[in-house]
């Protein structure tokens, strides 16, 4: 190597190296970091094995809008707005473990461990304790300096398929991935107000694309025991609703698809060999869906130079 050449891959090559994620990024600079966060979350999910839902959602809803860049962490100020003051953050959780976990690691290797990386290793963590495979997933996000309410831009439950994939084929995802991460609905809950236009009490007759006795159970949890102010909640998956595997797509399948994107996916001809494929394999779903969320877990990741890490995840370092 010339002199020339060290120093073209010195200021040139090693920084770009930098931007690329990589298993096992903390190996050296935080060896305990991934055991740090499996630890915190497997304490949250003994007590409330629905974290599952909220930290799935947490890591879509950050990747979707800029990029994996923890955006979404970010609390308003007196001064500032921040993605939280948008629509959709209004039932986004699982804010308290990516806190706990952060804590800890602050503890052992101060100012090492991005909360991206949180996020996207404590949904790994919390998929595989509720029955889905663990994957390997690479680490190295840095924390965006940006959490702006107006950029936030995402899918709309009553969107056709074709109109949803707009949104993944804007992030570099094909039309399987989107039918595969969708598969992350095998968990988690709705509100009523997320798919109350598709019950027929409200239309005024039968909707053909749900299966009558899920509509009038429907019906019955969103209106009957509808307190004033209430939006009550429902299983997304309604047979095995905290396990993560693919009946999410044998229910789509039988019409029992509570939101409407959900059933479209068995019932659009885009997408429906593909459901039928995912019904019938779980370890082809299990496979498929880490690979996405490798994928996902990637969509527009910052490097040393264009983000930090944080040392509370809510706060950008020096705030604003
Ligand atoms: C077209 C794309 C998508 C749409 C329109 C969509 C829509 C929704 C809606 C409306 C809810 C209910 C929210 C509520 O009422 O609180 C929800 C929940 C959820 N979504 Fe999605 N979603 C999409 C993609 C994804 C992806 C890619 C993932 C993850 C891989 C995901 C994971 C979840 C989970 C786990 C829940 C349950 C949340 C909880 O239990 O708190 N979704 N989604
Ligand atoms: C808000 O802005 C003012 C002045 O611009 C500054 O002094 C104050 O520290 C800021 N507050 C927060 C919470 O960032
Ligand atoms: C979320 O946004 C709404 C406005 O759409 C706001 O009223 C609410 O306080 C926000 N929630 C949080 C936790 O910031
Ligand atoms: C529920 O899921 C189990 C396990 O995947 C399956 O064997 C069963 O047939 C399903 N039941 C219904 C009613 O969908």
């Amino acid at each position: 190597m010339t002199i020339t050449n060290i120093l073209v891959f010195f200021i040139f090559v090693l920084p770009f190296t930098f931007a690329e994620l990589r298993v096992g990024f903390y190996t050296s600079t935080c060896p305990g970091a991934e055991t740090i966060v499996r630890e915190v979350v497997q304490r949250h999910f003994n007590q409330d094995n629905s974290i599952v839902g909220g930290l799935l959602r947490l890591h879509f809803h950050d990747c979707f809008v800029r990029g994996c860049d923890a955006s979404i962490l970010i609390d308003p100020t007196r001064n500032r707005t921040s993605e939280k003051n948008a629509g959709p953050n209004r039932t986004a959780r699982g804010f308290e473990i990516i806190d706990d976990a952060k804590a800890v690691l602050e503890q052992e290797c101060p100012l090492r461990v991005s909360c991206a990386d949180i996020i996207a290793l404590a949904t790994r963590d919390a998929v595989e304790m509720a029955g889905g495979i663990r994957y390997r997933i690479p680490t190295g996000r840095k924390d965006g300096l940006l959490s702006d309410p107006e950029l936030v831009k995402l899918p709309s439950p009553s969107l056709s398929v074709s109109g949803a994939l707009q949104f993944f084929t804007a992030k570099g995802l094909t039309l399987e991935d989107m039918v595969t991460l969708l598969g992350g609905h095998t968990v988690g809950f709705a509100h009523c107000s997320m798919f109350q236009n598709r019950l027929s009490a409200i239309q005024g007759g039968v909707n053909p694309s749900m299966d009558p006795t899920l509509e009038a159970r429907l019906e019955q949890i969103c209106e009957l025991r509808r307190a004033p102010n209430s939006d009550p909640l429902v299983f997304l998956d309604q047979n095995t609703s905290f396990t993560f595997d693919n009946e999410f797509y044998n229910q789509m399948i039988l019409k029992r698809g509570v939101l409407h994107i959900d059933q479209q996916l068995a019932l659009d001809p885009l997408s429906m060999d593909m459901v039928q494929n995912l019904a019938t394999d779980d370890s082809l779903f299990q496979e498929k869906f880490a690979n996405a969320m490798i994928k996902m877990g990637s969509i527009g990741v910052l490097d040393e130079n264009e983000g930090e890490v944080r040392s509370n995840c809510r706060a950008f370092n020096r705030p604003l």
